[in-house]
């Protein structure tokens, strides 16, 4: 794991222009700093996405238990599981017959959950999943019951659109006719609202970013100095991606082991993106990857899109 995380990152910023994987945020001060994030009353995308599934529990969780049979329920990125507990909830107290199978690469955040669902819903059979998607995705194929994929919090929204289409269609090809998913869209807005969501004024977003050269200075023994950055998002409306920066405050060079990065005065590091999509984006994105849209589910602002989808 660290030898691919050490690998990530010295091909990322041997690029042009550098660039670190947005996944490797999540170490467990990268959990908990999205934990503040999504409190903050610019990160409007936790709220919304709460109400889409708080207002629509019932009708979604009788289109996902369709027959009554057993099911797993998978989901990818799980975090802390905020949000799916609204489902997970509502499931229980129906008696649903269905083992919650959380994944996500932080180790932390798969054992807090595990550990706190344990204690709030005892009656819930739970077995979590340290696990990359693309990794999880190859497991599942030999899974013979039933399944259904939850992809909340518009984690899809991190990929290029490319990376997307290949991400949904390899899940399409590893589940059975019949199985469904679940997914969420930050969907297109005005974009101040937007770009707010990544620029907040407490600076929680900043530190969420910074913490990724934190991570690299502890586990990789670099020397990056968190003072020379300065975290930069940018909204595109065109392309829909909102991407966030980090960038060099000034000429500099950076030591991770035996290797070092020169920086130019006002260099970037890509650190992610935050694509945003159009209903009718989402609809094509289903079929571009196999899948046929049954159903969509809005907040009452039409903030974010929860879409259930059948293979
Ligand atoms: C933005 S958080 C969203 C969490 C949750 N889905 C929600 O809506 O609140 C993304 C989560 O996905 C996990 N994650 C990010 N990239 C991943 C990857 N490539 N494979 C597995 N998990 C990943 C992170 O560790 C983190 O817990």
């Amino acid at each position: 794991m660290i030898q691919q995380f050490e690998k990530d990152v010295i091909a990322g910023l041997s690029s042009k222009p550098k660039q670190l994987a947005s996944r490797y945020f999540y170490d467990s001060k990268g959990d908990r700093l999205f934990q503040q994030i999504m409190g903050l009353d610019e990160y409007y995308l936790t709220r919304s996405e709460y109400e889409v599934l708080d207002t629509n529990k019932a009708q979604i969780c009788r289109s996902i238990r369709v027959d009554e049979s057993p099911f797993n329920l998978l989901e990818f990125g799980a975090g802390d599981g905020f949000k799916t507990k609204v489902l997970l909830r509502q499931l229980v107290e129906q008696d649903a017959r269905f083992t919650y199978r959380p994944i996500d690469i932080s180790d932390n955040a798969i054992s807090s959950l595990t550990e706190n669902l344990l204690k709030e819903l005892p009656g819930l059979h739970v077995a979590g999943i340290r696990n990359e998607y693309f990794s999880a995705i190859k497991a599942l194929e030999n899974a013979s019951t039933r399944n259904v994929v939850l992809f909340l919090g518009s984690n899809i929204g991190n990929f290029t659109d490319d990376r997307a289409v290949v991400f949904l269609s390899e899940l399409n090809e590893a589940l059975h006719p019949g199985d469904m998913v679940l997914i969420g869209f930050d969907l297109k807005k005005d974009p101040r609202k937007i770009l707010a969501a990544y620029d907040d004024s407490s600076g929680v977003t900043a530190a969420f970013n910074l913490n990724l050269l934190d991570r690299i200075n502890r586990e990789l023994g670099g020397n990056f100095d968190l003072d020379a950055f300065s975290h930069y998002p940018v909204y595109d409306p065109i392309s829909g991606q909102a991407r966030s920066y980090l960038i060099s405050r000034k000429q500099q060079t950076v030591q991770i082991g035996e290797h070092s990065f020169e920086f130019r005065p006002w260099e970037p590091i890509h650190m992610e993106i935050s694509r945003k999509f159009d209903p009718y984006e989402t609809d094509a994105l289903a079929a571009a990857s196999g899948f046929t849209v049954v159903e969509h589910f809005f907040d009452s602002e039409r903030n974010f899109l929860d879409t259930l989808w059948k293979k």
